[in-house]
């Protein structure tokens, strides 16, 4: 009596297990591919893979690429230890000379450190002329402290850059210390990367700036969405504002520092520092989430089934590392009309460390293809 039993109930776990695995609309794609009806299982666009097309085809990472300078020492550095720490960059193409690759990240002053990020951090430009993965030099400060958390993305309709960050002008002390006071988001434009605007603040109280442009060839609109914190999205009728809350997103868990793009299909994606860990008293391994729509104004799925990414990471030298913190995700998308996700952009902090940087990772066979158009290898 034992078997049939045994057989009925292998049975129904296969019965049940089958239609988990294959998909029935692209949303069980995570809108990161296409269901095909035929084999009924998804068919991921370049840069994603798993069965729900839900995890980034991260490749090794390459070190001493990115932007690593948490060996650096200066004149003017309080202490020791955490060097030039970078937090959250992003990377943006030279408008004229397209082998130049510009990194615009956020940069703690006086040797201070992520834990001294407010009030010493500033926001930087540096340079790789070595590719998209850099490595990246210091070239200029765009804004002293504070400035935090910047977003740059062009804006089409605008034929100019977009910088959006946190932040006002404060006086450093003397000595590393961490100040807390509010937080404001503001905007600057520019056309070649290095003269910014002065900013103007646009939200008070909020942080986590994630621009995305509504422009597209058929409506080339100067309108703007603004995510935010808590994947909150804001728009504008332009850039210069005033930006008015649209969206507010239920079920966000427990995410932060959001990634907004719109897809090749028109679909809406958020990546995110995932925060799911902090239950545990922990800052990883699970990291990074993602949540897409069909339109900006949901409704959204957040994924918190699976991962996009996690704290480990593969290098070409054949060693991995396992992050403490790996956060403030952001996309460097291919430029042939595809949008396929070629670079992922973190900034981290390795354990026991008080430096921390920006960590630079290919996705897919992508990332050397548009380095090897541009002759970088
Ligand atoms: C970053 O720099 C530190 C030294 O300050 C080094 O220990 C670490 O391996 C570097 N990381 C990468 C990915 O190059
Ligand atoms: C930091 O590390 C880089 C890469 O190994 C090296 O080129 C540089 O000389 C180091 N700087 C200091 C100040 O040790
Ligand atoms: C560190 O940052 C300062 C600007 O605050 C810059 O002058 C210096 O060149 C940087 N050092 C390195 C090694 O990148
Ligand atoms: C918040 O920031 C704004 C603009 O940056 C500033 O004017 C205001 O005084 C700040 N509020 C507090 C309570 O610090
Ligand atoms: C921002 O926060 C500050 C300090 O808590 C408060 O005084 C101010 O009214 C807030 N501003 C807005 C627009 O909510
Ligand atoms: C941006 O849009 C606002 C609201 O419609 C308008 O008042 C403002 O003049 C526009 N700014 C620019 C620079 O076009
Ligand atoms: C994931 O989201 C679903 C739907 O909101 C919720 O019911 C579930 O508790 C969440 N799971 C976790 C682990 O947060
Ligand atoms: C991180 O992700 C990789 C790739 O999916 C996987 O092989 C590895 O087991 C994951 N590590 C952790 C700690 O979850
Ligand atoms: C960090 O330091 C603690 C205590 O000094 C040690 O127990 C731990 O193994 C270290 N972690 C790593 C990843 O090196």
């Amino acid at each position: 009596m034992l078997r049939p039993t045994l057989l009925l109930l292998l049975a129904s776990l296969a019965l049940l297990i089958i239609p988990c695995q294959g998909c029935s609309t692209d949303e069980d794609c995570s809108l990161n591919g296409i269901c095909s009806q035929t084999k009924q299982a998804c068919i991921c666009d370049r840069g994603w893979r798993a069965d729900d097309c839900s995890e980034l085809d991260l490749y090794p990472a390459t070190r001493w690429s990115g932007y690593n300078y948490t060996n650096a020492t200066g004149p003017d550095f309080y202490k020791e230890g955490a060097g030039n720490s970078s937090w959250g960059g992003h990377i943006v193409q030279d408008p004229l000379d397209k082998k130049l690759f510009h990194l615009i990240t956020s940069q703690m002053a006086h040797g201070c450190g992520l834990a001294g990020w407010r009030p010493f951090s500033t926001i930087i430009r540096a340079e790789s002329r070595t590719g998209p993965t850099g490595p990246y030099k210091f070239a200029q400060t765009l804004f002293g402290t504070f400035h935090h958390n910047p977003t740059t993305i062009y804006s089409p309709a605008d034929g100019r850059y977009l910088l959006y960050c946190i932040g006002r002008d404060i006086e450093t002390p003397s000595t590393c210390t961490s100040q807390k006071f509010n937080n404001t988001i503001s905007v600057s434009s520019s056309t070649d990367l290095k003269r910014w605007e002065p900013l103007e603040a646009q939200l008070e109280n909020v942080t986590n700036p994630a621009p995305w442009p509504l422009w597209s060839r058929q409506d080339p609109t100067r309108a703007m969405l603004l995510a935010v914190e808590k994947n909150n999205i804001y728009t504008a009728q332009n850039f210069s504002g005033p930006y008015g809350l649209v969206v507010e997103p239920h079920n966000t868990d427990r995410s932060e520092d959001p990634f907004l793009w719109q897809d090749k299909r028109g679909n809406w994606h958020f990546l995110v520092h995932y925060l799911i860990d902090i239950d545990l008293g922990l800052k990883g391994p699970r990291v990074g989430a993602h949540a897409y729509a069909k339109d900006w104004q949901g409704p959204w799925t957040f994924n918190n089934k699976t991962l996009s990414y996690n704290t480990t990471v593969e290098f070409t030298d054949g060693t991995s590392t396992v992050y403490y913190r790996r956060e403030r995700p952001k996309l460097y998308f291919s430029d042939d009309g595809d949008m396929a996700p070629i670079y992922l952009i973190n900034g981290v902090q390795e354990f026991n460390q008080s430096g921390s940087y920006t960590l630079i990772q290919p996705i897919g066979p992508g990332a050397r293809e548009y380095e090897a158009r541009l002759g970088f290898v």
